[in-house]
Formats: structure tokens, sequence, C-alpha cells
């Protein structure tokens, strides 16, 4: 399935961040006054920081709020480099979204117990209001990496011999994730250039496996991307 895209050019990663920030809390608006709840699915990595900080200064109904994740590696609960505790240290700690509305994935269990375990939460959630993504180096998306064989059909993956540490992570799937009203990439940095070229020019990387019914915005920053 083609995949439909917004690209937005912008300068620095702050304008990145600013953008993606104003999108989510307009989206958050609409689906807690058409549905009563809105349904995000937090990005890892360490892009999406800026996002999350600018959220926190914000004013929004967080009573309302469900919060996903859509990958996480497998690391003790208050490992430095799970991408939830990241999440909750800027984000999820300064606002007032009721802790049984957040879903953090039990990555610490492994990835067999971990996916098996986070398949109903996603099953339960259904069509997501917002997924919030970031790219790597090498055009992988949430902790789906190019050459990595997955069941297309599943919701949640169990990921081995990840080629970004840690090795063992859990994934929100290509179909799951697609499976959203509205979905940002956050793209800055020089490093991610090859990455976006490869992208543009038609390449069979992980971020162009994410085909939602809407197109995806894409922000990216004067770094990422040299026309
Ligand atoms: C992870 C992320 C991963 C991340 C990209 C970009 O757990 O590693 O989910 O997909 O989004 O690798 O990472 P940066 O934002 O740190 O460049």
């Amino acid at each position: 399935m083609q995949q439909n895209s917004r690209w937005y050019y912008l300068e620095t990663s702050e304008d990145v961040a600013l953008a993606a920030c104003r999108q989510i809390l307009n989206a958050a608006n609409s689906a807690i006054s058409e549905r009563g709840k809105f349904k995000l699915v937090l990005a890892g990595g360490s892009t999406p920081e800026k996002v999350y900080r600018l959220l926190a200064e914000s004013d929004a109904d967080w009573a309302n709020w469900h919060i996903y994740y859509g990958d996480e590696r497998c690391l003790p609960v208050d490992h430095q480099d799970r991408n939830s505790l990241m999440a909750t240290q800027v984000l999820l700690k300064n606002v007032a979204i009721p802790a049984n509305q957040v879903f953090t994935m039990p990555a610490e269990l492994g990835p067999e117990q971990a996916a098996e375990r986070y398949r109903p939460i996603v099953a339960e959630a259904g069509e997501f209001d917002m997924v919030l993504l970031g790219m790597g180096e090498d055009g992988h998306t949430a902790s789906l990496f190019p050459g990595h064989q997955h069941q297309q059909d599943e919701l949640v993956h169990a990921v081995y011999n990840s080629p970004k540490p840690p090795p063992e992570r859990i994934s929100i799937s290509a179909k799951a994730l697609s499976n959203t009203r509205e979905l940002i990439f956050l793209i800055t940095g020089a490093n991610k250039q090859d990455a976006v070229k490869l992208w543009r020019s038609g390449s069979d990387l992980p971020v162009a496996t994410i085909v939602p019914k809407s197109p995806v915005d894409i922000y990216i920053d004067s770094d990422a991307y040299k026309p």
C-alpha cells in the first residue's frame, strides 16, 4: 500500500517540537470533544523529549488522555534507557493523567512475555487517535528494524537482535501503528539525512510500512533534510 505523507520542513528541532505539540493538542481537543478520550501512542528515543517538555507546560484535558508506547527496550523499569523513564520524567509525572490510563509496556519481563501481555491492551485500544514515531539512521521506526521478519497480523512483536541497543525489545506492529486517525514522524539531526533520502526515493524501509488511512505528517528540521 502506497504511503501518503505530508512533509513539514522546519528550521530547528525546537520548531519541529512546537509544530508537533500544536498538532497533538489540537488532536486531543477534537478526540475528547467527539469521543470522550484521546488515545496517544508515545515515541521512544531522544527526539520526542522536546515535544514532551512542551506538552508538560501546556493546558490540556489530561483526565481524558490515554497513553500507550510504540515500543520499549527490555530493561529494568527504572533503567535510564527505558523509553517509559524519559516520558515519565519529562511529561507523565508533570501532568494529571490518571495512572490507570498510562499503559507502560512490561518490557522488563522480556520480549515474549511483554509482547503477550501488551497485545490485549492494543486490541482493547482499537483505533488510536494519534501515534508519534521517530526514525533511526537505518530507517527503523519504533522497534521495527530493516531485515527483521515478523508476523504481519500480530499487534505487538517480540524483537531480538536489535541493531540499536539493547538487543531485546517489544514493538507495536506496523499494522497496529497504522490503525490511527493521525500519525506524526519527528525527524531531526544530520545523522538522519541518508535514511530520509532513501525514504523519499521510495526505499522499502520500516518507516515506509506505516500506512494509516490518512496521510502521515512528517516534521523534519533543516539538519535532517538537505534538498
Ligand atoms: C527506540 C525508539 C526508536 C527511535 C529511533 C530514533 O526505542 O530506540 O523507539 O525507534 O525512535 O531510533 O531515535 P532518536 O530519537 O534518539 O534519534
